[in-house]
Parts: structure tokens; C-alpha cells; sequence
């Protein structure tokens, strides 16, 4: 991947596209093909087979997706299944038919099983049933690994699946209704904050275990693999009919909190004083998702970025782009 290779980054506005954007132009790669939703639908295949046949980008980041939360998810099923399933196969065939030479799908620690044992391994996906809050979304990531792994077999692609954990970063979605875990704490309790309200109510029992990862280290290390050598990149996404691995790899921090530890210090970064309610009627998801992210340690890469830290970059960016002038 050389600094001028054309890149395309499909969904380059999103948490996680705008961040592996950032890391781009960080390291210099200059020569990124960007489109918003509204100049290029990617559920629209002639749209897509267009800007490929024009563009001709060799490299493919696919951030695109319709993501969310619990909330998100329970009310739009259909659109989960449908717009990812979409998305992604306009790309994922696109990108074979116009030659591109590596492609990144991002998965979701939502493909593995529920009551996957922990740390969650690659080898752990299909081996039981999925959490029900996400299946929709998780099959559709799971139908795009499987389209990855076929391509790469029957016409020698190189298309690989990186799975991170939670993120949260700058640019998150902090709407309470489709915003995911962190970012939504934040919202809650700064609006908790500035109302002066005693007490904030969160959905759950707070006991289940999260592990989040800043969305700049998930760059770095989608960055990183694109970046590996055609060797090393090669043993990622190769189909070895002997001992057949899916073309997928697991980028975490290694450590998890509950979900009321992770309340407790958004609550310290946010600054608010009153109390947490927990709504135990309200769906909790699945109770772990620690994901084994060894085989991208063996590569060289690391987090760098402690949460307290990341927390408080986040609620900085909320501040900037949401309340300007309420700090
Ligand atoms: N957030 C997480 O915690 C997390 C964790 C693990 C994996 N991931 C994965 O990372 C990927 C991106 O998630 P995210 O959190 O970054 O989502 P996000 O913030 O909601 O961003 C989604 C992006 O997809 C674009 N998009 C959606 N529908 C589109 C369409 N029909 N045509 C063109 N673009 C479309 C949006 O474009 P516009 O901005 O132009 O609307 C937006 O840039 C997903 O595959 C997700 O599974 C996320």
C-alpha cells in the first residue's frame, strides 16, 4: 500500500470510517475516495458498480453499515437485516469485479454466540445460538464474512473481516435511541447535568461486561493490516482446505468492565453527582463479549489508549459538536 494507492473508505463520516480516515491522512496516505450517504447509497448496486468502474480504488475500507444500540436494533429489525445485507454485498462483489486488491469488511463481536466461552476466539463463530436483541445484524455480519471467505476461495481475493469490540471516539452517534453504550451514557448524564436531575435511569441491571475500544486504536490497527506484507496478509485470508479458518480477525483491548462500572465513570468524566437507577425490566444483551485478540497482538499492534482518557476525549467532543458553549 503505497502513500498514493486509492483508498476507498465506505462510510468515512461514521465512529469507526472517520477514524481509520484520520489514521490515513495521519500516516499520509493521500489519495482517499470519499462519498456520503446522500451522493452515493450504497444499497443501490448500479450506484456502486458505477463509482467502482470509474473510481477504481485498489484498497477498501468498509465502515459502512446501519449500526446502533439494543434500542436500535429491537425497532428496526428489518432494516438491520436488509440495509447490511445490502451494503455490503454491492461492495464486497463490486470490489472483486473491479479488481480491488485488499479489502477490510468491519464485523461486530456480535457474530460469536451468546454464551460464547471467554475470551471469545476466532474459531468461537458458528458454534451456537446468537444473543436474540442483535440477530438480524449479526447474521448479516456473519453472511459478510462468509461472502469474504468464499471470494477469497473461489477467485483468490484477498478480502478480510476485522472484528472489533465496542467503540466509542469522536464522531459517535450520541442520539439515546440508535447511539451505542458509551456514547449514550455520556449524553445521559451530561443532560442529567445541566437539569440538575437527582437521579438518571439506565436501562438494565448494569451487570453485564463490556470491553470498549477508542475508535483511533481500532483504526490503527485496521490501518495496520492493510498494511501488512502480501505474506503475512496472505496467512489471514487464506482458505487452507485442511484446516479451513474464516478470513476474520479480532482487534480488542483485552479487558472488560460491567456495564455499572462503565456507567460510574462516564458519571466521574461527565461530572455528574446524583445517583444510578438501573431498569431491570429493560433487556440487558448478551452477558460477555471479551473478545481473544492474540492474533493481532502477534502482529506487532497494541491499544494505546486508557479509557478514563479516551472517556474524557469523548465527552470533549461531544461538548464541541452537540452543547457548544454549555462546558
Ligand atoms: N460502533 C461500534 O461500537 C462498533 C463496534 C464494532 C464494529 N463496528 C462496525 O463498524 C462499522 C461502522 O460502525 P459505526 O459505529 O462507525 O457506524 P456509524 O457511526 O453509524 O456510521 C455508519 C456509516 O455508514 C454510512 N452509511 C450507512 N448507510 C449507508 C448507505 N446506505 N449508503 C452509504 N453509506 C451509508 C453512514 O454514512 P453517512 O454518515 O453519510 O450517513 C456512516 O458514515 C459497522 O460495520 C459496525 O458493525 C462498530
Amino acid at each position: 500500500m503505497s502513500r498514493d494507492t486509492k483508498t476507498y473508505v465506505a462510510g468515512h463520516r461514521g465512529l469507526a470510517g472517520s477514524a481509520i480516515t484520520r489514521a490515513l491522512k495521519g500516516r499520509g496516505y493521500g489519495n482517499l475516495l470519499l462519498r456520503t450517504r446522500s451522493e452515493l447509497d450504497l444499497s443501490d448496486r448500479a450506484a456502486v458498480r458505477a463509482l467502482f468502474a470509474k473510481e477504481r480504488p485498489e484498497y477498501v475500507f468498509l465502515a459502512a453499515a446501519k449500526a446502533g444500540g439494543i434500542l436500535a436494533n429491537k425497532t428496526y429489525p428489518a432494516e438491520f437485516i436488509h440495509v447490511n445485507l445490502a451494503i455490503q454485498t454491492n461492495v464486497i462483489d463490486e470490489a472483486w469485479r473491479s479488481g480491488v486488491k485488499r479489502l477490510l469488511f468491519l464485523g461486530a463481536s456480535c457474530i460469536y454466540p451468546r454464551d460464547c466461552p471467554q475470551p471469545m476466539r476466532e474459531s468461537h463463530l458458528l458454534t451456537g445460538p446468537l444473543e436474540f436483541t442483535n440477530h438480524p445484524y449479526a447474521i448479516a455480519k456473519i453472511a459478510g464474512i462468509e461472502m469474504c471467505w468464499s471470494y477469497n476461495r473461489q477467485y483468490a481475493t484477498r478480502f478480510l473481516t476485522a472484528v472489533p469490540n465496542n467503540l466509542y471516539g469522536p464522531g459517535d452517534n450520541y442520539d439515546l435511541e440508535s447511539g451505542h453504550v458509551a456514547a449514550a451514557f455520556i449524553r445521559r448524564f451530561h443532560e442529567a447535568k445541566v437539569g440538575g436531575a437527582k437521579s438518571v435511569t439506565l436501562w438494565g441491571t448494569g451487570k453485564p461486561r463490556r470491553e470498549m475500544l477508542h475508535s483511533d486504536d481500532m483504526a490503527e490497527a485496521c490501518v495496520a493490516l492493510m498494511e501488512l506484507p502480501d505474506a503475512k496478509f496472505d496467512k489471514l485470508v487464506a482458505s487452507d482446505p485442511a484446516s479451513p479458518q474464516p478470513p476474520l480477525i479480532n482487534i480488542g483491548r483485552g479487558e472488560d468492565y460491567t456495564i455499572k462500572e462503565l456507567a460510574d465513570r462516564v458519571r466521574e468524566v461527565v461530572g455528574f453527582r446524583g445517583e444510578i437507577q438501573w431498569d431491570s425490566t429493560k433487556p440487558d444483551g448478551t452477558p460477555r463479549k471479551l473478545l481473544d485478540a492474540s492474533r493481532m497482538s502477534a502482529l506487532g499492534w497494541s491499544p494505546r489508549i486508557a479509557l478514563d482518557d479516551g472517556l474524557r476525549g469523548a465527552y470533549q467532543d461531544f461538548l464541541t459538536r452537540l452543547h457548544p458553549g454549555k462546558r
